[in-house]
C-alpha cells in the first residue's frame, strides 16, 4: 500500500503533459485501498452522485438502503411525493435502520431497540427508554435525534445525493446537459427494464472507457465497421468528444454520414422514439457521463441511465435502467424492447456471456483491472485522435483530489 499523496504526485507528472506525451493514472490509483478511501472522502462525498432511479422509490413510503461512497444511506419517497435521503444510521447506538428495500412503509423501526422514525426522519418513538412503554430520553431533546438528512434531488429519473451538503446546487452540476436534454420530454418516458450487477474492476475504468476507439474491436454485432466510426480518407472520427466540469459526452458530429445521424448505431427502429417536446426532433445518439458515477445514453428508442458505485478498488456495482416511450410498453412491442435489451445485455441477459455491449465493456474493464497487477500498467498512453475524454477524466480526478 502506498499513500494517496505519493500516487497523486506520480499521476500529476504523467498527466501534466499534453495528451500525445502524457501517461495516465498509475496502477495504484486502481488497486490501492488507501487511494479509494481518499476518493470516497475527497471526491465522491463532495459532489453530486447518482444513487437510485426514481422508480426504485416510486410511491410514497417506498424506501431503499444504499451504500454510497462507503456511507450507508436511506432513500425514501415522503408522503408529499418528494424523495429524501438520510444517513441510514440509528441515533441511539448507530445501527443500520433500513436493511432492505421496502414498499409503502409509514415509518422505520431500528432492529436493535426499536427506536422509530417517520418518513421525514423525525424520531417518533423510543419504547421503554426510561423503563415505561412510551418513555423517551429526558436528558436529551428527541427533536435533535432524528435521522441525519443528506442533500438530495431528482433529475430525469435519477436520484442524486451530495454527502457533505456543500456542493453547488444540483441544477448547476447538471448545467452542461441542458442543451442536449432541451428537446427531450423524459417525464413521459416509462421504465421498461432494470438490471444490476457487480464487476471486477475499478470505478474509474467506466469513465476511462468514454471513447469510441474500442468500438469495432469490442462490440462485434453492433459496431462492426470502422467506416462508421471515422472518415477513412481524412482520419477524422465521426464522434465529438466534449468535456466541461463534471459533464463528459460523446455525440455524433453534424457532418457524420446520414445513416448514423438518423438513427444512431444502438437504435433498432423497432419502437416509437423516446418522448420529445412539441415540435422538437429526437436528437442523434449521445452518451453522457456525469462524473463521478452516473451515465446517461440517449438513443432514438431508449433513454438509458446507469449508476456506478465503487465497492472496493477492484469491484464496482452497476445499476442500469431502460426507459421507453409509453406506447413501447404495450405487450405487442415486447419483441422490439427485447431487441434493444439484446444489444445492451445480450440475448441471454447474462453478463458472463459477454454478448451485449455493456457486458463486453465490463469484460474489457476486468481485463484492464487484471493488467494492473503489473508495473507495466504504470505507463499507459492515449490516442490524441480518440481519447481526449480519457485524458480529461483522469485530469479531472486529479484536480478533485488535489490537497
Ligand atoms: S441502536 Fe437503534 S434503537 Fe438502539
Ligand atoms: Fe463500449
Amino acid at each position: 500500500m502506498v499513500d494517496a499523496a505519493t500516487i497523486l504526485s506520480r499521476a500529476a507528472a504523467g498527466l501534466g503533459r499534453e495528451i500525445g506525451r502524457a501517461n495516465g493514472l498509475p496502477r495504484a490509483a486502481y488497486t490501492d485501498p488507501a487511494f479509494l478511501a481518499h476518493e470516497q472522502d475527497a471526491l465522491f462525498a463532495r459532489t453530486w452522485m447518482g444513487v437510485v432511479f426514481s422508480e426504485d422509490v416510486g410511491a410514497p413510503g417506498d424506501a431503499e438502503p444504499v451504500v454510497a461512497a462507503g456511507v450507508p444511506v436511506l432513500i425514501v419517497r415522503g408522503t408529499d411525493g418528494r424523495v429524501r435521503a438520510f444517513h441510514n444510521v440509528c441515533r441511539h447506538r448507530a445501527t443500520i435502520v433500513l436493511q432492505a428495500p421496502a414498499k409503502g412503509v409509514r415509518q422505520f423501526s431500528c432492529p436493535y431497540h426499536a427506536w422509530t422514525y417517520d418518513l421525514d426522519g423525525r424520531l417518533v418513538a423510543t419504547p421503554y427508554f426510561a423503563g415505561t412503554k412510551d418513555s423517551s430520553p429526558t436528558e436529551r431533546d428527541p427533536a435533535a435525534l432524528g435521522l441525519v438528512p443528506i442533500a438530495c434531488g431528482e433529475w430525469n429519473h435519477i436520484v442524486f445525493i451530495n454527502l457533505d451538503g456543500r456542493a453547488p446546487p444540483l441544477d448547476d452540476y447538471l448545467a452542461g446537459t441542458r442543451k442536449l436534454f432541451a428537446p427531450l420530454d423524459l417525464d413521459r418516458a416509462r421504465l421498461g427494464h432494470r438490471h444490476a450487477w457487480d464487476f471486477a474492476a475499478n470505478w474509474k475504468l467506466v469513465f476511462d472507457n468514454w471513447e469510441v476507439y474500442h468500438h469495432v474491436w469490442v462490440h462485434e454485432g453492433v459496431f462492426d465497421r470502422m467506416s462508421d466510426e471515422v472518415d477513412l480518407k481524412t482520419g477524422e472520427p465521426y464522434t465529438r468528444s466534449d468535456a466541461e466540469g463534471a459533464v463528459m459526452s460523446l455525440s455524433l458530429k453534424a457532418g457524420s454520414p446520414r445513416h448514423l445521424r438518423q438513427s444512431g448505431p444502438l437504435a433498432t427502429g423497432a419502437l416509437p422514439p423516446i418522448p420529445v417536446k412539441p415540435g422538437a426532433t429526437v436528437p442523434a445518439a449521445a452518451a453522457v457521463a456525469l462524473l463521478p458515477n452516473t451515465t446517461v445514453t440517449i438513443t432514438r428508442d431508449a433513454y438509458v441511465p446507469a449508476i456506478y458505485m465503487p465497492r472496493a478498488p477492484d469491484r464496482t456495482h452497476a445499476r442500469m435502467a431502460w426507459y421507453f416511450h409509453a406506447d413501447a410498453l404495450d405487450e405487442a412491442r415486447a419483441a422490439g424492447r427485447d431487441r434493444v435489451l439484446d444489444r445492451w445485455l445480450g440475448p441471454t441477459r447474462r453478463l458472463e456471456d459477454r454478448r451485449g455491449i455493456r457486458a463486453q465493456d465490463h469484460r474489457c474493464m476486468e481485463l484492464q483491472q487484471a493488467a494492473r497487477g503489473s508495473a507495466v500498467a504504470d505507463d499507459v498512453v492515449f490516442s490524441p485522435t480518440w481519447e481526449q475524454n480519457v485524458h480529461y477524466f483522469q485530469r479531472w480526478v486529479l484536480a478533485q483530489l488535489a490537497p
